[in-house]
């Protein structure tokens, strides 16, 4: 793989983030019932882990600080996780130690992941690979390491989100009019985070990317904030984000042969 120009400017990024996520971090750890996204919405009303993952092996892409790894390991998965950001890997490997838990972490990009054809059960990412790589190196790469039959997971900012949210934090959270065009989505450069990239992609062109490298769509579950929540995110909106998605979760499958 030639490396996208992206890549470093995302660890630049991540290098100097990972001090926000420390705390956050802690907490997940510890929690026995995992929760996801901004709106810390509880597993048993995602699905996005299974219940059990016992002699299933698993990866983490994008694991930031890796307690989605975590959560795996307790739920019996032998667990591979890979993150490109030293920072963030410290924490990992930290919150491993101090709770004692077996975990393969990686330095690695998801682009270009250091595992042979089709090794994993379960892949899965939470505002990882799925949000801070291309989507066209990203998919390829999860669906040759995963075994067929084997699931992907993934969940990041909707499409619908993307476009209502302004460029500037100073200007608001997500706001209810269109301010970015659907088509054409893809790379998207936030002003107030020079250097950095996020990838997103509208629905149609992400189906037509997973089916052509063997992945089905099993369900694409769109999160709604509770009532009562909040967020330490200042461009997410609690009440926007009641009516309309702000988070979508992409449960697609390998095909089996
Ligand atoms: C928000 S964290 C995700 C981890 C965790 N689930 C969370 O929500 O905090 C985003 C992570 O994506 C990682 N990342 C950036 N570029 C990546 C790439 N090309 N491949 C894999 N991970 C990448 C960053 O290093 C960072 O740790």
């Amino acid at each position: 793989m030639d490396k996208p120009d992206y890549l470093q400017g995302n660890v630049d990024s991540w290098q100097q983030e990972a001090v926000n996520y420390v705390e956050a971090a802690e907490l997940a750890w510890a929690s026995p019932e995992p929760y996801w996204g901004i709106w810390r919405i509880p597993n048993r009303e995602v699905g996005f882990l299974p219940d059990s993952l016992a002699g299933q092996r698993c990866i983490e892409l994008g694991c930031g600080t890796a307690y989605v790894s975590a959560w795996m390991v307790r739920r019996g998965g032998d667990v591979s996780a890979i993150d490109p950001t030293p920072n963030q890997l410290a924490t990992a490997r930290r919150l491993q130690q101090e709770h004692g838990l077996d975990i393969d972490i990686r330095e690695g990009f998801a682009e270009q992941l250091p595992f042979a054809d089709d090794t994993f059960d379960f892949a899965i990412s939470e505002y990882g690979a799925c949000l801070w790589a291309d989507p066209y190196l990203w998919i390829p790469e999860a669906a040759r390491v995963l075994k067929p039959g084997g699931q992907l997971a993934f969940l990041t900012n909707s499409p619908l989100m993307v476009m209502c949210t302004p460029d500037y934090d100073a200007d608001g959270p997500t706001k209810r009019e269109l301010l970015r065009p659907y088509f054409d989505m893809h790379a998207i450069n936030w002003p107030d985070e020079p250097g950095s990239t996020e990838f997103h992609l509208p629905h149609g062109e992400m189906i037509d990317l997973l089916r052509a490298n063997q992945l089905t769509v099993e369900r694409l579950v769109e999160l709604r904030a509770p009532n009562d929540a909040t967020t330490r995110y200042l461009w997410a909106s609690p009440e926007w984000a009641h009516l309309w998605p702000s988070e979508e979760v992409w449960f697609v499958n390998k095909s089996a042969t």
